[in-house]
């Protein structure tokens, strides 16, 4: 008996050694590095390099200048008025005391709201973003009431409903920071009555907690009127002793109706939410106390997340080329453009990069690389998306789709559409269409997360394929020398009819004048066509947070209900 369980003992240590061997053949396998790209800078790319380099340069200047704006909030008379008539703590600092590390924020559209009709608006009114807290990756979605009382602009309406958005895409929990005077009253027609408006806001509160996607919020200022519902609508809620306040009507309305004179607090404070109408579930008596008590309910949110994810900044091969040299590569214009496969070689672990179709399609190229250890497929622009190069797309996203694996679009697409002057011409755009529709066709259904950077031009039909804005991508940042527009400012010629009279000179001088003022990453970034302008040379942690926080989806442990949790007694 003895003998016989050591030998099958024996047999157990022999396979188990060669079972071993085999997972360690095909880990290695699995492992097995992939080419180092060969993309170091030219002399005679220089000129090309110094020229983007300088147009970085301004673009950068202008991006210190809109960062600093944003900064200030809605000016020093607000920040006072806040910070020492109502006692609160500024829209930043309440991020600090709720995040592990702020530094660590993925902050989103920072600069929308900036330079639109109606002024500026900065950062629309309202911070919002991706923060571990507890470790857990969480959306934050925190109102400045130093800008207007925190009130909802149509761009604070259009933010708030992104970053929920991508908690819904991205299936992360969302935790709202609410100290709002609700619908900014003189452009209420903007915000109330569409789909894609206030209520939109709360309809989705609702459909995401019963994805079992947890929310929270935390009352650190007024919720009126149509705001009142917010923090009422989250599966928790604490709310902050003499800062937060929720009620339908103020004070002055009750005045007004029934001559009664009742203080805020006794209409709608802490107390009377916490102990009478069970509006909220915590009480805390400052916002310090808000923040730890809202930390320890994360840690109730059943994720499980592996050690390994805790510091994911060492993991992976740093690129064998400087971040710094990405700065010289953003294209100032289309036909600035150098080898994509040099950015790439600046992005991607050890600068190493498994291409697909190499020889094919060249005009696009696409291949595997890992981004701080994670696998993904790129595709990225490298001239005109011929008929190749629209085939080789198609091919290439399907692949991904197959494997699981996400897709990083590095986007620079041509500044004009391919013109038809003769009947040859014409049969070879109708093939063109077919392929290029074949690409879209395959971006629209992957299934797998898509992440698109815009290093150049995001120009017409070519930038759908692309996975541009309407594609859907789970993020997308604009590099500041980004260009967004139907056709390249300098190209307006190509949409109008080449007749040569005067007037219509006029006209495409005219449009190309608007074309420039309206295609710049900014312009493109105030209004959210984007989920932000990114540095150049911050594009790999960009791309690894991102990444990370796709995944995070994995380690939650509850199933999916069909109900949400709303019922407040
Ligand atoms: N629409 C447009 N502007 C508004 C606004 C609203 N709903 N609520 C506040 N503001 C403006 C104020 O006019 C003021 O503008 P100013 O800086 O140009 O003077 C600024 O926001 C700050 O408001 P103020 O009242 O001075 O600051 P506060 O800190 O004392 O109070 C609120 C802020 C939000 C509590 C208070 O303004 C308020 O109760 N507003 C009305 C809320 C309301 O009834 N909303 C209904 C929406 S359906």
């Amino acid at each position: 008996m003895h003998r016989c369980f050591t030998r099958f003992a024996d047999q157990g240590r022999q396979c188990s050694v060669r079972c071993m061997s085999s997972v360690v053949r095909k880990r290695s396998a699995l492992r097995s590095a992939f080419p180092v790209l060969d993309v170091a800078l030219q002399p005679i790319q220089r000129h090309v390099y110094e020229a983007n380099l300088r147009n970085t340069h301004i673009c950068l200047k202008k991006y210190s200048e809109l960062k600093e704006k944003v900064r200030k909030g809605g000016g020093e008379k607000a920040v006072a008025r806040h910070t020492e008539r109502n006692r609160k703590l500024l829209v930043r600092d309440r991020l600090r005391l709720l995040l592990d590390d702020d530094d660590d924020f993925l902050e989103l559209s920072s600069f929308a709201g900036l330079g639109l009709p109606y002024g500026d608006v900065p950062a629309a009114g309202c911070l919002t973003g991706i923060g571990r807290i507890n470790g857990l990756w969480c959306v934050l979605i925190a109102n400045d009431a130093t800008v207007k009382g925190g009130t909802f602009y149509p761009i604070t309406v259009k933010k708030q409903l992104r970053a929920q958005e991508i908690a819904i895409q991205n299936r992360l929990p969302c935790i709202y920071l609410v100290d709002s005077g609700g619908a900014f009253l003189p452009l209420q027609s903007e915000i109330f009555p569409d789909k894609n408006h206030g209520g939109r806001a709360f309809y989705n509160e609702a459909i995401m907690s019963a994805m079992r996607i947890p929310q929270v919020a935390v009352v650190c200022g007024s919720c009126t009127a149509g705001g009142a519902y917010a923090p009422t609508m989250t599966e928790e809620a604490v709310m902050v002793h003499r800062i937060g306040t929720i009620f339908l009507g103020g004070p002055p309305l009750v005045k007004a109706a029934t001559g009664e004179e009742v203080s805020p607090e006794e209409l709608g404070g802490a107390r009377l939410h916490a102990e009478v109408s069970g509006c909220v579930d915590h009480f805390a008596w400052d916002e310090k106390e808000a923040f730890d008590c809202t930390r320890n309910i994360i840690s109730t949110f059943n994720f499980q997340l592996p050690e390994e994810e805790e510091d994911t900044s060492t993991r992976g091969e740093e690129p064998r080329y400087s971040s710094e040299e990405l700065l010289g590569l953003a294209p100032r214009s289309y036909s600035y453009s150098l080898d994509v496969k040099m950015t790439v070689g600046r992005l991607t672990d050890g600068s190493r990069f498994q291409e697909f179709k190499a020889r094919y399609g060249t005009t696009l190229v696409t291949g595997f690389a890992k981004i701080h250890g994670h696998l993904v497929g790129i595709v990225a622009n490298n001239g005109a998306l011929s008929y190749e190069a629209a085939l080789k797309g198609s091919h290439f996203v399907q692949l991904c789709d197959q494997r699981d694996v996400p897709l990083l679009f590095l986007q620079n697409t041509a500044p004009a559409a391919a013109p038809t002057l003769s009947t040859s011409q014409a049969e070879m755009n109708s093939n063109l269409l077919k392929a290029q529709a074949s690409m879209m066709s395959a971006v629209a259904c992957a299934s797998v997360p898509k992440i698109t950077v815009v290093i150049g031009g995001c120009h017409g039909a070519d930038s759908f394929a692309m996975c541009g804005r309407a594609f859907d991508p789970n993020f997308l940042f604009l590099w500041p020398n980004a260009r967004v527009s139907l056709t390249a400012p300098g190209h307006a010629g190509s949409l109008l009819s080449p007749d040569d009279d005067e007037e219509e000179e006029k006209q495409v001088e005219t449009l190309n004048k608007r074309l420039e003022e309206e295609s710049s990453a900014f312009f493109s970034s105030g209004r959210m066509w984007d989920d932000g302008v990114i540095l150049p040379q911050d594009t790999r942690k960009v791309l690894r947070d991102s990444l990370d926080i796709i995944k995070q989806q994995r380690y939650q442990l509850s199933t999916e209900k069909q109900q949400s949790v709303l019922l407040r007694m």
